[in-house]
């Protein structure tokens, strides 16, 4: 009778053994391979300040204005590539059709009032941004800053004109101009 008990105490303890044994196992596995949930999120101060300044830009056709054609929604301007945008464009200073622009450009449409900007419009490539529409996030901002359409609207009054045809890579100026 003792004899049984034991041997019952004994394969209760090994089966506690197996149990916890498994279960550490599990919860080594679980936590060795941890997962970034690292998200992008530009803000529109920080899309106006990398947009304003003209270092490391390069304009389209040498800076001179142009003047929008329809559908554009905007008068004259003058258009500027960052370095990684610039990268993108072949010697004739536009994007070939059907090639798109790297991750981290910024082009920046400086739309005119005679002689003085009065609105920036800016498309930055940044796909894993939590407000990017169609691989771009979107803003448009008065001249001092004041935002007119933010980050956190999602393109969402520009991405339906910018993807009509003919558009390349959701931009509108190489087909049009
Ligand atoms: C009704 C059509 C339309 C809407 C809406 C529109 N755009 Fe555009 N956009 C154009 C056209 C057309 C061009 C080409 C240049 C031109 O003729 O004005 C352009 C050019 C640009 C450019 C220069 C790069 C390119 O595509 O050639 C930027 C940057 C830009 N737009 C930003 C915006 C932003 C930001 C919005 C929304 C807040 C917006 N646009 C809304 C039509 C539109």
């Amino acid at each position: 009778m003792i004899f049984r008990r034991n041997q019952i105490f004994v394969s209760i303890l090994i089966l506690s053994f197996l149990i916890i044994g498994q279960a550490c196992k599990k919860e080594v596995i679980d936590v060795s391979i941890p997962v970034p949930d690292v998200k992008v999120q530009i803000t529109d101060k920080e899309l106006f300040d990398l947009s304003v300044p003209n270092d490391g830009y390069t304009f389209f056709e040498d800076g001179n204005t142009i003047a929008g054609v329809t559908p554009s929604p905007h008068g004259n301007f003058r258009l500027k590539f960052n370095a990684e945008a610039a990268s993108a464009l072949s010697s004739d200073g536009k994007l070939p059709d059907g090639a798109q622009f790297p991750d981290n450009s910024i082009i920046v449409k400086e739309i005119l009032t005679g002689s003085d900007i009065s609105f920036y419009a800016i498309m930055q490539k940044q796909p894993g941004d939590v407000n990017a529409a169609s691989g771009w996030v979107w803003g448009e901002y008065e001249a001092d800053g004041t935002v007119f359409i933010g980050v956190d609207k999602k393109g969402s009054s520009c991405t339906g004109c910018h993807s009509e045809n003919p558009n390349r890579d959701l931009t509108r100026t190489f087909s049009l101009h």
